[in-house]
């Protein structure tokens, strides 16, 4: 069966389709899965060019979703035919993020999902939402679950509170869709008006270029009636954080989540501190929380934004696309 792997060194050029043997019949508590998508995040693009180290001949990319071929003896919650997703820590259940639970991460610190078939304990996936199809599953692992986590794990998100997103990507558009669910108001910006306009369309309720406005704090100070967001979807990083942090309201929160602008930078402690702001770092999330997450896509109409797709042979290009800046949501790949 077929495979991508990352081999020697150098970036993206490092990809190769190979040939890798059918994974065999699961064992006790195990599934076998036939993976019919992925979907790539910056996390995954790190990865591919290096930034991230990795073993040699790594078969890349955390979200994997497709339906159930086999079971081995003992396992309860899935049938053959079911249409499963991956979960970024597998280790990870449920309760307290302690370092050995987050500790295997597919597509990093083990092999991923950018393959045909794959056989793995039964509860190294969830069911995907009901009416999803493969590539709309896909985008639940990483970016689904991080805005989830974000808004309405650590939030908690109450309705009629106000959320700003930074920009177009994967996990802003699906924190933009779930405060919308939720009830909230939402601000969001972009380096593209007509980006922001699609946003609009998805029920964006004030939106900011942040290029026009490289001060983008005052503009959401001036649409909060001067006051400041409750959540501030933190995904730029160093660059931004300065921003974010003039953003939030008195005791608002601030999930951190991305490193767009880099790894490291200084952060204005004193107006961190004179607005109660809490920062909030966090990765990813549990299986429960992804379990929890699906009941209410489950109970919503909610679909992911899917830019584009790609074959998985074309993952070069996939990644080059996403390199480009030019999405506006998730990129899926087809296997
Ligand atoms: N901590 C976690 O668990 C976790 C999970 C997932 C992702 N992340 C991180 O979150 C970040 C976003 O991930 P993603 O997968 O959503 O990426 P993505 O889909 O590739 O999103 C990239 C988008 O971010 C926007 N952007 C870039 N620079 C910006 C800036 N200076 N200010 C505001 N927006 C900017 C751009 O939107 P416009 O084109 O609209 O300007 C760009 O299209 C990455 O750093 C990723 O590593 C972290």
């Amino acid at each position: 069966m077929k495979a991508t792997k990352l081999k020697g060194s150098g970036g993206l050029e490092r990809l190769a389709t190979v040939d890798i043997e059918e994974p065999g019949t699961p064992r006790a508590g195990e599934i076998l899965v036939r993976l019919h998508a992925n979907s790539l995040n910056y996390h995954d693009y790190l990865v591919a060019i290096g930034k991230i180290p990795t073993a040699d001949g790594l078969i890349p990319l955390s979200d994997g979703a497709g339906i159930v071929e086999g079971i081995g003896e003992g396992v309860r919650d899935f049938a053959v035919g079911d249409h499963v997703v991956s979960c970024f820590f597998p280790e990870w259940q449920d309760g307290e993020a302690v370092p050995s639970r987050v500790a295997t991460i597919p597509g990093d610190s083990t092999d991923g999902y950018a393959r045909e078939k794959v056989v793995r304990p039964a509860n190294w996936f969830t069911h995907a939402p009901k009416n999803y199809s493969h590539a709309e599953a896909a985008t639940l692992t990483t970016a689904g679950l991080t805005a989830w986590r974000a808004l309405v794990t650590d939030g908690p998100l109450k309705a009629g509170e106000t959320v700003l997103m930074l920009g177009t990507g994967g996990v802003s558009l699906f924190a933009l869709q779930f405060a919308k669910m939720m009830g909230a108001s939402t601000l969001i910006t972009s380096s593209s008006d007509e980006k922001l306009e699609r946003a609009r369309a998805l029920g964006a309720d004030h939106t900011i270029n942040y290029k026009q406005y490289p001060n983008w704090a005052d503009q959401v100070l001036d649409r909060t009636d001067g006051r400041g967001v409750h959540h501030v979807i933190e995904v730029g990083g160093p660059d931004t954080l300065t921003q974010s942090i003039n953003a939030c309201r008195i005791g608002g929160h601030i999930a951190f989540i991305g490193v767009l602008t880099g790894f490291s930078g200084a952060i204005p402690t004193v107006t961190l501190l004179t607005r109660h702001v809490r920062l909030q770092g966090l990765q990813v999330g549990s299986r429960q929380q992804q379990i929890e997450m699906i009941h209410a896509l489950d109970a919503n109409e909610t679909k992911p934004v899917i830019d584009k797709r790609f074959p998985l042979h074309d993952l070069i290009e996939a990644f080059r696309y996403e390199e480009s800046g030019a999405h506006f949501g998730k990129i899926c790949i087809d296997v």
